[in-house]
């Protein structure tokens, strides 16, 4: 059975060769097609795009009423298995204290304690709130487990939602290894990461992560995250990031050298970093989380001057407990058109076309390709940082 979606004013399809040819360079970029028609198949695959004036007939038809159609939202950086609760130390921050990493053993203990169904309920209506906002592939990380029983759990309740999951057992060293960081190291590169590939290299986890940031006392430095990142590409994980948070430091670089697919953060860059970023084009993408400065009271990343340096850059929501309990990707897109310097369509491209590659997904609105869709009550997309906080963008359910 085939659908013809009809009444779309401007379809974003992030392929260039496919835009209508206007001068406007976000138009260029985001392959805009004005008054557009799609055909999907019911089991979800495009398979005609184009103006609706040349649309071909379909089983079945729907007309949208004159809104936008963009590709969903691709998600590519959440900690989305998580119980308990972190307002207070919210709170805390926006009268001054600083964000050190510290409130993630808070997290750590409420998920150890919460049961799985719990977990399970928390991450379904996790997913249910980013896709009513937009969000149509999400990757989720473990992190608050920090045992190797906790660790597998958090992946297998991940899983049940979605292929991209990403083992974080580096994701700070637990409370009972503060004395002995190293044996956490070996912990982490050892039995955990053979239990976590043992059905396979990529059967529970697709990519490995650490928090390597010298200005926490609770995560990694360079060499430790050296040895973690190593011992994951060993074993068959493609690499990711958390880089350059809090202050300045070796993650960035080292992303890049190790061909990381993504760096995250990247808040405090200097020019060797920018220079490391715009030479691993193409492989590593800087993964930009406005939310984390929104709600950690930190400087913007200046993604003009990266974007200007070539850098692949993408946008996350980064939704965790702690630096930023927000899934809303429209926020981010906003923040990074008002505080960024991105352009709206630079925005929309890094929360869709870029975080999908790193992911190692083509996220275009093409014949073959996944039906992924959001739509917009308004006629262009323009207005997903103009209405900011107005829920105006959905998953499109066909
Ligand atoms: O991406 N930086 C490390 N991890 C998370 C925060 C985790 C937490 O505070 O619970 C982040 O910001
Ligand atoms: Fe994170």
């Amino acid at each position: 059975m085939s659908l013809l979606l009809t009444g779309i004013s401007e379809l974003t399809t992030n392929d260039p060769a496919r835009g209508d040819g206007h001068a406007d360079p976000g138009d260029a970029l985001l392959g805009v097609i004005r008054d557009a028609a799609l055909v999907v198949s019911t089991d979800g695959v495009v398979e005609w795009v184009g103006p609706v004036a040349e649309a071909p007939d379909a089983d079945t038809r729907r007309d949208l009423g004159g809104r936008a159609v963009i590709p969903g939202f691709v998600d590519s950086h959440t900690h989305l298995v998580f119980a308990g609760d972190r307002s207070a130390e919210f709170a805390a921050r926006m009268t001054g204290t600083p964000y050190d990493g510290g409130g993630i053993a808070v997290s750590v203990a409420a998920t150890r304690a919460a049961s799985d169904d719990e977990l399970r309920a928390l991450v379904a209506a996790r997913v249910a709130e980013m896709r009513a906002q937009g969000t149509t592939t999400v990757e989720i990380k473990s992190g608050y487990g920090l045992t190797l029983d906790d660790e597998l759990r958090s992946l297998r309740i991940a899983r049940e939602v979605t292929s991209h999951t990403t083992f974080l057992g580096a994701h700070v060293v637990p409370r009972e290894y503060a004395p002995d960081r190293a044996a956490y190291v070996d912990l982490v590169t050892g039995p955990m990461l053979d239990a976590v590939t043992a059905d396979g290299p990529t059967t529970l986890a697709e990519s490995i992560d650490v928090f390597c940031e010298p200005h926490s006392a609770h995560a990694f430095d360079g060499d430790e995250a050296r040895t973690i990142l190593e011992a994951g590409r060993a074993a068959g994980l493609s690499l990711r990031v958390h880089g350059n948070q809090l202050g300045p430091g070796p993650g960035v670089r080292l992303a890049c050298e190790l061909g990381a697919r993504s760096v995250d953060h990247c808040t405090f860059l200097d020019e060797a970093d920018v220079e490391a970023l715009a030479a691993a084009r193409g492989t590593t993408v800087a993964t930009l989380l406005p939310g984390v400065e929104f709600s950690t009271r930190s400087p913007y990343p200046d993604a003009r001057a990266l974007i200007d340096a070539g850098v692949d850059v993408a946008l996350a929501s980064d939704c965790n407990p702690g630096t930023c309990y927000s899934s809303s990707i429209p926020f981010a897109i906003a923040l990074a058109v008002r505080e960024m310097g991105m352009t709206p369509a630079e925005a929309l491209h890094a929360a869709t076309a870029v975080s999908a590659r790193s992911l190692g997904l083509d996220r275009r609105i093409a014949p073959g390709q996944p039906a992924e869709l959001a739509v917009i009550d308004a006629p262009s997309h323009l207005h997903l940082a103009y209405r900011a906080g107005v829920p105006i963008v959905r998953a499109l359910d066909l």
